[in-house]
């Protein structure tokens, strides 16, 4: 049992991975070892096409987990070819990844539309999760989950120092502040165990479903 009652997320964030068959075995793994305890709030982003399946699969199984997309579209239902809408997506999702640094490299996604997609998550009940850079990058109005996940630190086995997220954190004063990058089962106990640090956004290490189960693990203790 968590010694602390802030609340603790582990987020999975499996990016462009898992097919249906996998992210099922996934689910199988992790789902029974899933520790029911309120302050700590699991949550796995598959993409959009194996969403569905895996909302299912934690359904059925009663996991104690929520769900997430890596994001949403700027728009509502409508004329958007080939946008997943919050309208529709709510049908799945708990949350959503917005803002992420490879959607701000890769697909031009400004902070314009991040705040588009903050207000799409916001009027159809889906928790919004907006990743920043740093201590400048904008919050659009009514988030209160951010993930602090500096660039270099993502993919790279080169994770900040707990130190620094924590002061990071300090600058989104009344909202849940998350760490992300490099986060393994060997050093997240030392970002989560910072006062301001309130879990964790995984990329890397949750596509295992043993190490993710360590890093859940290691969560619990806290
Ligand atoms: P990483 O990714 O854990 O593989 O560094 C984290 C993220 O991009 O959310």
């Amino acid at each position: 049992m968590a010694g602390s009652d802030k609340n603790i997320w582990v987020i999975a964030n499996w990016k462009a991975n898992k097919n249906i068959q996998e992210a099922l075995d996934w689910v199988a793994k992790v789902g029974p070892q899933i520790p029911k305890q309120n302050n700590l709030k699991v949550v796995v982003c598959p993409t959009f096409s194996v969403l569905s399946e895996v909302k299912k699969a934690i359904q059925v199984g009663n996991f104690p987990m929520l769900t997430g997309a890596q994001d949403l579209s700027p728009f509502g239902v409508g004329a958007y070819t080939g946008e997943e809408p919050a309208a529709i997506l709510k049908q799945f999702v708990d949350l959503a990844i917005l803002g992420h640094s490879e959607r701000r490299q890769n697909f031009g996604e400004t902070d314009e539309m991040v705040s588009q997609k903050v207000a799409q998550a916001l009027a159809n009940n889906i928790t919004p999760l907006v990743c920043v850079q740093g201590k400048d990058t904008p919050v659009p109005d009514g988030v209160k989950l951010i993930a602090y996940e500096p660039i270099f630190a993502i993919g790279t086995s080169n994770p900040d120092t707990p130190q620094n997220a924590s002061m990071v954190a300090k600058n989104f004063p009344g909202k849940e502040v998350l760490y992300g990058g490099s986060v393994t089962s060997t050093n997240v106990k030392a970002f989560v165990q910072q006062e301001n640090v309130h879990g964790v956004l995984v990329g890397g290490a949750s596509l295992e479903a043993d190490e993710f189960l360590r890093i859940v693990k290691a969560c619990e203790e806290i």
